[in-house]
């Protein structure tokens, strides 16, 4: 017999806005293998899933993948290879043991989340074993929400772009589009006000951090601390 793989979004961290199918499902698991930044660091989305669900009688895993650049169609650093292969190993021998694995995965798994590389390195070491994803509220949608603000209305074009790429594909972007949601902002302050000054955008700008989270701050001055949480994401609406 074969368990199941479920990839989770457990939201922004509220758990309050975790859904009734994450929890039911986390409550179904027996084993949970949670994602973790730092080595032998917390997992954020375990200590979401924490304030919700009984951890008691549960094997976790917390696995590390290191936040390096990934770019799509390129080579991953060798790195985030290892760990995307040692976590979808322990998860293979899991399945095929019969027991269903959780991965929850901080806010919506289609966004930005370790979840499908994971996922894409199980299909290759086991392609029959199943697999479900199950939705969940992102931080894009729990920013806008904090911010007070639509992400776009009418016939505005939304787009949702990693802050850390380079200045001229994010100037193009800001040229080209109404709404602009900027993802991992934190390390990348110091180039990106610059350049919303220079394309006199900051006034358009509103920075959430820590959405949902103890801790969650909105500003609209954007030059005064240039070293916000990780979690911290920017919408740029120019309407
Ligand atoms: C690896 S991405 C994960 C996105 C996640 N899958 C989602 O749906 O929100 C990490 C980035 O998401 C954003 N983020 C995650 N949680 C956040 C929060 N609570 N408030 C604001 N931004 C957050 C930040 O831009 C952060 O750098």
């Amino acid at each position: 017999m074969k368990g199941k793989l479920y990839v989770i979004g457990v939201g922004p961290g509220d758990p309050e806005l975790m859904t009734l199918k994450a929890v039911r499902i986390l409550e179904h698991c027996g084993v949970w293998l949670a994602p973790a930044a730092k080595k032998n660091g917390e997992s954020t989305a375990l200590g979401i899933v924490e304030g919700v669900v009984d951890r008691r009688d549960k094997e976790i895993i917390t696995h590390h993948f290191p936040m390096k650049k990934i770019r799509m169609g390129q080579v991953p650093d060798p790195e985030v290879k290892k760990a995307w292969d040692a976590a979808a190993a322990q998860i293979v021998g899991h399945l095929q043991a019969g027991r269903d694995v959780a991965f929850p995965t901080l806010g919506d798994p289609a966004i930005y989340s370790t979840g499908f590389y994971v996922c894409e390195t199980l299909f290759a070491l086991a392609p029959d074993l199943p697999v479900e994803i199950i939705p969940g509220v992102s931080s894009i949608g729990a920013s806008a929400a904090a911010a007070g603000q639509p992400l776009c209305l009418g016939d505005d074009r939304l787009v949702v772009i990693p802050a850390t790429f380079e200045n001229g594909r994010l100037r193009e972007t800001l040229e080209q589009f109404d709404s602009v949601v900027l993802m991992k902002v934190h390390r990348v302050m110091d180039r990106l006000v610059p350049l919303l000054a220079e394309m006199d955008l900051l006034d358009k700008a509103v920075l959430v951090e820590r959405s949902s989270q103890g801790g969650q701050r909105i500003r609209r001055d954007l030059t005064t601390d240039l070293k916000p949480h990780y979690f911290s994401t920017i919408i740029v609406r120019k309407s």
